[in-house]
């Protein structure tokens, strides 16, 4: 014995009623579930709260254009099959409509059989995609919101933010300079069922400490100098979708107490208001530094660090994604020839190597700067190794004394003159120290300057003050 075929579920949107019964009854002996509605918005929700298999929509509706409801059907679910129903004299719309991606269109009038036959095949079209789709997430990709790369690495990356995408919970992102948190965050936000939402990204370390409040939670005219009106906060704007705090261990402490009240109960108090109001948001949180040694360092308050530290996800460096460097390579390179109107096809075997051994401590943002300059400085249909920048060349054989005019020994400091050498820390600490000192202790343009990333100076300095203090 079988057990009775599932019935196909059918959205038909039809605002003339007579219409509708008519279509209805035509598909009478169908093994079908019809839901009737007469306007976009009641479909709209329909299709929310009952997903269709397939759709019958006729484009002229009383409340919203058609193609509108098309468009947030497909952007709901970009596999439903939708059959547009028209009359004589708007073909054009209904083939619009099948330019947006609609299955079929039929011409009114039309008899059973002919609806018959479209819906059919409308539904087999929507199990095949079913099938593909399965397929397709069982199957590695090196594509995914954004972000370039098939290793190992990056799947899993992208199965955690699959899995945590429908769910609310908090997201804290770890990850060197460069490594696409930001990415990260966005992909988080558009896997999610908040995607037609709003994406609100507020970069703690970019903002005057004395304005992050206010930024974060808005302000009543008169709150301060400056405050001409109200203003709402990037958590007001954030409302239903999602808050990216970038850079949160760069929040004073102060801040992150009024942030954790935020966290726990939803409450967004704007600076000078007594009032306050409840907001819908998804924090995602990221930084560079090591959140825990923060933590145990007194910057980052513990309790906080626990409520975004829900699912942490941690980005791994580009020299441990290994083909990525390529693949990402290739696409940039692809990029940027037609951005700059170059000629070049492809990387010699030896640029590929190179880039391969590369340790990228700026990650895919240095490797976006390598590509851009070289195609900007050079062109012709391979990229040899001759145009890379020098601190890629392949390591020499012997090592180079240091030259009095150009080596880093001539640099000053505490680095001698001549033909004498000094633990290679020192030449690190001198060069660090210098480059805080050329930047104000600005810790990002200095890593920039350095070409690392920003965690390791921050580590560095740890490391120092905890060697200096134990020296003490
Ligand atoms: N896997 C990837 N594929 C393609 N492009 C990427 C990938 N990862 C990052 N990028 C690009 O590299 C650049 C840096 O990424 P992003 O800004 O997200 O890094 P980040 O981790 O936030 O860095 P920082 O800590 O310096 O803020 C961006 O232009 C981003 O689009
Ligand atoms: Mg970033």
């Amino acid at each position: 014995m079988h057990a009775p075929p599932k019935k196909r579920r059918i959205l038909l949107i039809e605002d003339m009623v007579p219409l509708a019964k008519l279509y209805i009854e035509f598909l009478r002996n169908e093994p079908l579930d019809v839901v009737h509605v007469a306007r976009g918005r009641d479909a709209l929700a329909s299709a929310e709260s009952r997903p269709p298999d397939a759709v019958i929509l006729d484009l002229k509706l009383p409340d919203m254009d058609g193609l509108d409801v098309l468009r947030a059907l497909q952007d709901r679910d970009p596999g439903v099959s939708v059959v547009i129903v028209t009359a004589h004299g708007s073909i054009d719309l209904a083939v619009e409509a099948m330019r947006l991606g609609a299955f079929d269109f039929i011409v009114k009038p039309f008899n059973a059989d002919r609806l018959n036959l479209t819906l059919r095949n409308a539904l087999e079209r929507r199990a095949l995609t079913r099938i593909v789709e399965g397929y397709r997430k069982d199957l590695d990709r090196d594509r995914f919101h954004g972000f370039i790369g098939g290793s190992d690495e990056m799947q899993a990356v992208y199965r955690t933010i699959e899995s945590v995408a429908t769910s609310r919970a908090n997201v804290f992102i770890t990850g060197e300079s460069g490594t696409g948190k930001e990415v990260a965050a966005h992909a988080i936000h558009r896997a999610s069922p908040r995607r037609d939402r709003a994406f609100i990204a507020l970069n703690c370390a970019a903002i005057p400490k004395d304005l992050l409040e206010s930024e974060i939670f808005g302000h009543v005219k008169g709150a301060f100098t400056g405050a001409t009106a109200d203003r709402p906060g990037a958590a007001m704007l954030a409302h239903g979708g999602t808050l990216f705090l970038d850079e949160i261990c760069e929040m004073p402490v102060d801040l992150q107490s009024k942030l954790l009240r935020f966290v726990q109960t939803g409450a967004v108090t704007p600076v000078g208001s007594g009032q306050e109001a409840r907001v819908d948001v998804r924090i995602v949180a990221a930084t560079n530094r090591d959140p825990l040694a923060e933590v145990q360092a007194g910057r980052f308050r513990e309790d906080l660090y626990y409520r975004l530290h829900v699912i942490p996800l941690a980005l791994p460096p580009l020299r441990d994604r290994g083909e990525d460097v390529v693949e990402i390579a290739r696409a940039l390179l692809a990029d940027y020839v037609r951005e700059e109107g170059k000629s070049f096809t492809a990387f010699a075997p030896e640029v590929e190597a190179r880039l391969r051994g590369y340790d990228w401590p700026g990650n895919v943002r240095q490797l976006q700067n390598v590509l851009r300059n070289m195609v900007v400085l050079h062109d012709g249909a391979w990229v040899t190794a001759d145009m890379l920048p020098a601190r890629m060349a392949a390591p020499p054989a012997v090592p180079c004394a240091p030259s009095a005019s150009t080596g880093p020994a001539s640099a000053g400091g505490v680095l001698p003159d001549g033909d004498a050498v000094v633990p290679l820390w020192q030449v690190e600490k001198e060069m660090i120290r210098r480059a805080l000192r050329l930047t104000g202790d600005d810790v990002p343009r200095a890593a920039l300057m350095l070409e690392i990333s920003p965690s390791t100076i921050y580590r560095k300095l740890q490391q120092w003050r905890s060697t200096e203090e134990t020296a003490v």
